[in-house]
């Protein structure tokens, strides 16, 4: 049933890459794939162990070497390749997308072209790796620096974007020269298998990526952060298990890249333009139903404005329609797993208890699928658990300030720093704010930040590193100096 929904449905893999081949698990264990739409299983995929991912580590660290006698253009031509080949593929990989996470095929269209996006620029920035000439002390010597690739690289990705997260790591990693060994979200493998068929199909070489599909995540972290022969982790997904990888990697002084938590304010002054921040908030709030580390997740609005800055907002959110995302008539889908949604609830019913009030939904869909209605609550104040807890889900939380200090403060008040959002049409104050709000990206008049020519990443407990950009090569690249003695 699955398989008759796409045009190629040889795009759809069950079993782990290890160097070029696909493969069972060792001990024959599968896991289950749900659709969070209406929970039924569509897919068995093999459980892949600690001595699978072993081997694949090996198996990169000799494919590194090969890579590495072709030149820059060969690589470049071959991640051209296999940009050409995801955009060629857009719909069936959107439709594995949707069905396993749920998000709706608009959006997962859209995100298999941001994915591209990561693999065009670094086919691009492969031919951009320069090194640098320095002064030197005495007259017979000179100085240089070279950039060499880092080595190995293990990838830990997230379900809420089964394909960009992926490519933003392993095409800066290729390009830098680096080998992969992916463990892809055990929710949404379907997608980082169907990415790595098609960088097959495209001439990269065997043991350059290798994906171990598994639900043992804690087995194949181990591997991840302790061998040695992986010189840098790179991981997406929680600050929790982003500080425990962080602790294991220290063992071997491993490079990490991590983008970890957030809990982005939207700070909407009163001489904002209110449909800009209207529309600009609705867009950071239930993109991907509320699941991105960069969702707005408080919504602060000057006093003189707030109550038409909430008319407003609840107006546009009584326009989505909830429902499985392959239907043309949904534009939101369900959260991940119901254990997602019931903690969204219980967000939720914290704020009401301490007072909060509800403008629009702020309930789980009854029947199957993972469903919570879109969302308004104000009158938040600092006491609830929504101004602390990154929400993950589609519940706007409207809280109210009076002055630029006070509203400085409270989206500073936070141990995450990914991302923040301003309105205001001042141009003076836009500086201000930018400068003064402790984030690794801030929107000014703009919610839609991201793109393959960014530095996508945070400051704070919201992790280190950045991805995409000019920089996002640095963090694959390690630099070595070079003294040319007796000239
Ligand atoms: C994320 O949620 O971490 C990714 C969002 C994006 O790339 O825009």
């Amino acid at each position: 049933m699955f398989e008759q929904k796409l045009t190629d449905q040889s795009l759809l893999k069950s079993k782990g890459l290890i160097n070029g081949e696909w493969v069972s698990a060792d001990a024959h264990k599968t896991f289950d794939v749900f659709n969070p739409a209406n929970g039924e299983c569509i897919a068995t995929v093999a459980d892949l162990g600690a001595a699978e991912t072993k081997r694949a580590i090996e198996a990169a660290n000799v494919a590194m070497t090969d890579w590495n006698t072709r030149t820059v253009k060969e690589k470049s031509a071959l991640l051209r390749q296999w940009f050409d080949l995801v955009m060629a593929n857009q719909e069936d990989l959107a439709t594995i997308m949707t069905l396993e996470q749920g998000k709706v095929l608009a959006e997962s269209k859209g995100e298999v072209a941001y994915g591209a996006s990561y693999i065009e620029w670094f086919a691009e920035e492969a031919k951009r790796i320069y090194g640098d000439i320095l002064p030197s002390t005495t007259q017979d010597r000179r100085s240089m620096v070279i950039k060499q690739p880092i080595g190995v690289v293990g990838a830990i990705t997230p379900w809420n974007f089964p394909n960009a997260m992926i490519t933003r790591k392993i095409a800066p990693a290729l390009a830098a020269g680096c080998s992969v060994v992916l463990k892809p979200a055990a929710e949404t493998p379907l997608s980082a298998l169907a990415l790595a068929e098609l960088a097959q199909r495209a001439g990269i070489p065997k043991g350059m990526i290798n994906v171990i599909p598994s639900k043992q995540s804690s087995e194949i972290g181990e591997q991840l952060t302790g061998h040695p022969l992986v010189k840098k982790l790179t991981f997406t997904g929680s600050t929790r298990v982003g500080k425990i990888l962080m602790a294991q990697t220290a063992q071997t002084v491993k490079r990490t890249s991590m983008e970890l938590g957030g809990n982005a304010p939207v700070l909407v002054f009163d001489d904002a333009d209110i449909d800009k921040a209207v529309q600009g908030a609705l867009m950071a709030k239930f993109r991907n139903a509320g699941q991105t580390c960069i969702c707005a997740n408080r919504i602060l609005v000057h006093s003189n404005i707030y109550e038409e800055f909430v008319r407003r907002l609840t107006e546009k959110v009584e326009h989505f329609v909830l429902g499985d995302g392959l239907a043309d008539s949904s534009t939101m889908g369900p959260l991940i797993t119901r254990h997602a949604a019931e903690g969204v609830a219980e967000l939720v019913a914290d704020a009401l208890a301490k007072g909060a009030q509800l403008t629009i939904g702020g309930a789980l869909n009854k029947g199957t699928g993972f469903f919570f209605q879109p969302t308004v609550i104000r009158d938040l104040d600092q006491t609830m658990r929504l101004a602390k807890e990154e929400v993950f889900g589609p519940v706007a939380p409207i809280f109210k300030f009076e002055t630029e200090d006070e509203a400085i403060a409270m989206a500073n008040d936070t141990e995450f720093g990914l991302a923040a959002y301003v309105f205001t049409k001042d141009q003076s104050r836009s500086w201000r704010v930018s400068e003064r709000l402790e984030y690794g990206m801030v929107g000014v008049n703009e919610t839609a930040i991201s793109s393959e020519m960014i530095p996508f990443g945070g400051v704070k407990e919201s992790g280190q590193g950045r991805e995409g950009s000019k920089y996002g090569l640095d963090d694959y690249l390690e630099m070595k100096y070079v003294c040319l003695g007796d000239i």
